[in-house]
């Protein structure tokens, strides 16, 4: 059920002085309303009869459904249920062709979302996307994030082509936004915030209108699609020209209080990624998890049950963390994680769960590897199953944790969701891909020593040399100069490297010999960045060099100056087989392939001493590559 039926409470939140003010600045608009085409508000009681009238008397929008108007935080808005109501400005686009803008515009909202769960969203439109045929333009939201869409004369390919912008961060929930759209011809631009968020030359000239189309308020609608909105619209706005930039950053300073509005807990407090443990060592553990507000996080853990001892997260977040320090090494710990978001609403719980610190070096230890895991949960579910089955100490990821980083819901649905068992009682060192897109939820999702992009970690005999290699790794490149520094102090008896591109790789179409269809390609068989890691893995003697990025399985030969070496050479292991679409081999054999396979999969390293024994499993638990190795002393 909506929040807006379903608690008055929520909606009666009314901060009067700041109401006061915002009224004042609606009423007082100091900047300059030419072209003005139309114009909704939901301040002063708008709704009469079903209609809503426009301000600019152009138009009568038809209430569809019941949206209503109600009071959220510092202003007034039209609430929207996102299952039946929407305002209907015109079902015959004829009709109010003359107030819609033709050779430039501008479209504003100010916007709260409450459920952006669907993957398509409108605030305003007038449109047809339909297949291949596409005409007249939306301001809405797709995949979590605002998007605007322009059909132009200029693109035309005989039935329209639109041009979709989307802004790069993810929408959160129940806050306030301004979101304007802009097109003088030429330009496509998207504003969030006063903020360009992104910009086209892709469309020109006049805006192409569809025949038939719905003008609305409150949804993403056309011919065959009919999203709603699910949450609240303050005010749109839209103008025959384009507003500048400044006055667009001056309507948004005036309103600050509606950016600064938090909205009241309402309803149910949940976690949205149930807790998982960070960054694991002999006496520390972090534990992570995200609730849908922000709330405190109180973590009650000890050797027994009932949990002894609590500690408290320090502020109130939606990610939030806990650290737990003066743990005894090697020791399990049983957890519960209690998040409370203040008065009026009911904490949420975990499952008791339970967690392990690092025995150190003289005891036996375990590792699971994944990689590529991208936007496949069911394949990402199987592989975490299969991990979890083998129970590892703790886990890497070869990165591509997801498909974008920027997209939220794929952190929630496509990583954390079916990893979740797995990463509620291990923790996941991860390495950042190309499809993170550098993005913050990367910093934000994950707790890893500084700089996070890369890093160093020592897990039982072992240390681990976490690399990212989307950024240049030239001889005297910042993570190479560090890299060397960290390998000659390195007193471990396993060095191995994690980075996402791999240094050696059999594939076809990545660094292989097919290009467009055809194999005629020279190849370069690995990634030219990474490859240059090559001579200090030989130098400092790196034992294994795990990457993803092909969606495969690769182990090479050990390889020593381009050379097979079984005595000293580095074995690279690719392992991008966690859910990414899968990719296959060149037709020739490398001369350092080993063992290649496509398929889904994880592996497992177990270490005891100077012996590691690794294995390679599919998705239905098949181990189809192993090897065991044992080092000699002094190497
Ligand atoms: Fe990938
Ligand atoms: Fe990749």
């Amino acid at each position: 059920m909506s929040h807006y039926t379903s608690n008055s409470k929520f909606w009666a939140t009314i901060c009067l002085g700041m109401l006061a003010m915002t009224s004042w600045l609606l009423a007082h608009p100091n900047h300059d309303e030419r072209g003005l085409l139309l114009h909704l508000v939901a301040s002063g009681h708008p709704i009469k009869n079903e209609t809503v009238a426009d301000e600019t008397h152009n138009i009568t929008a038809k209430l569809i459904g019941k949206p209503k108007v109600v009071t959220l935080g510092p202003t007034e808005a039209f609430a929207f249920d996102g299952k039946q109501d929407y305002l209907l400005l015109s079902d015959k686009i004829d009709e109010v062709k003359k107030v819609l803008p033709v050779k430039e515009m501008t479209v504003m909202a100010w916007v709260n979302l409450q459920n952006i769960d669907q993957e398509w969203g409108g605030i305003v439109g007038a449109f047809q996307d339909n297949g291949n045929s596409e005409q007249g333009w939306v301001l809405g939201y797709n995949d979590g994030r605002f998007m605007f869409g322009l059909a132009s004369q200029g693109a035309n390919d005989g039935d329209g082509n639109m041009t979709y912008l989307r802004a790069k961060d993810s929408i959160e929930t129940g806050r306030w936004y301004h979101v304007v759209a802009t097109y003088d011809g030429q330009l496509l631009r998207l504003f969030i915030n006063g903020k360009l968020a992104n910009e086209s030359k892709a469309q020109s000239g006049d805006i192409l209108y569809p025949t038939k189309a719905q003008y609305v308020v409150g949804g993403y609608i056309d011919q065959d699609e009919k999203f709603l909105l699910n949450g609240a619209v303050r005010e749109v706005k839209l103008y025959s020209r384009v507003i500048p930039e400044t006055e667009l950053q001056q309507l948004v300073t005036k309103n600050q209080n509606l950016l600064d509005f938090q909205g009241p807990v309402s309803g149910e407090l949940r976690f949205v990624v149930t807790p998982y443990l960070q960054a694991g060592s002999t006496t520390s553990m972090s534990i992570m998890c995200e609730t849908n507000h922000p709330s405190q996080m109180l973590v009650e853990y000890g050797r027994q049950v009932p949990l002894t001892e609590r500690i408290v997260s320090k502020s109130n977040a939606r990610i939030n963390r806990v650290n737990l320090n003066n743990l005894e090494p090697g020791m399990q710990y049983f957890y519960r994680v209690t998040c409370s978001a203040g008065t009026g609403t009911i904490p949420v719980t975990s499952e008791l769960l339970s967690l392990q610190t690092d025995r150190g070096p003289t005891q036996a230890w375990s590792f699971g590897i994944i990689g590529d895991t991208q936007r496949n949960p069911e394949i990402t579910r199987k592989c975490a199953e299969g991990i979890y089955s083998h129970r590892p100490n703790m886990v890497i990821h070869c990165g591509d944790v997801v498909d974008d980083g920027y997209a939220k819901n794929q952190w929630i649905k496509d990583l954390f969701e079916p990893m979740a068992k797995l990463n509620g009682r291990v923790p996941l060192f991860p390495t950042i891909g190309n499809h993170e897109k550098n993005s913050h939820w990367y910093y934000d999702y994950f707790h890893l020593p500084e700089p996070e992009y890369y890093y160093t970690f020592t897990y039982g005999n072992a240390q681990f040399f976490m690399i990212d290699s989307n950024k240049s790794l030239k001889p005297d490149s910042e993570q190479y100069v560090w890299l060397e520094k960290q390998l000659k102090q390195s007193k471990a008896t396993w060095k191995f490297t994690c980075h996402h591109h791999p240094c050696f790789s059999s594939d076809e179409n990545d660094y292989g010999d097919h290009v467009k269809g055809e194999y005629k390609r020279p190849a370069t068989w690995g990634d030219p960045n990474a490859q240059q890691l090559v001579p200090l893995y030989e130098k400092y003697g790196i034992d294994i060099a795990f990457n993803g990025h092909v969606h495969i399985y690769e182990r090479t030969w050990p390889i020593m100056q381009m050379a097979i070496n079984q005595q000293r050479g580095v074995r690279y292991i690719t392992s991008g087989g966690g859910g990414g679409g899968l990719e296959d081999a060149a037709p020739q054999r490398t001369w350092f392939m080993h063992h290649f396979k496509r398929a889904y999969h994880y592996c497992t390293a177990t270490i005891h001493d100077r012996t590691i024994q690794f294995k390679a499993y599919d998705i239905e638990d098949r181990l189809f590559d192993t090897f065991e190795l044992t080092k000699p002393a002094g190497r």
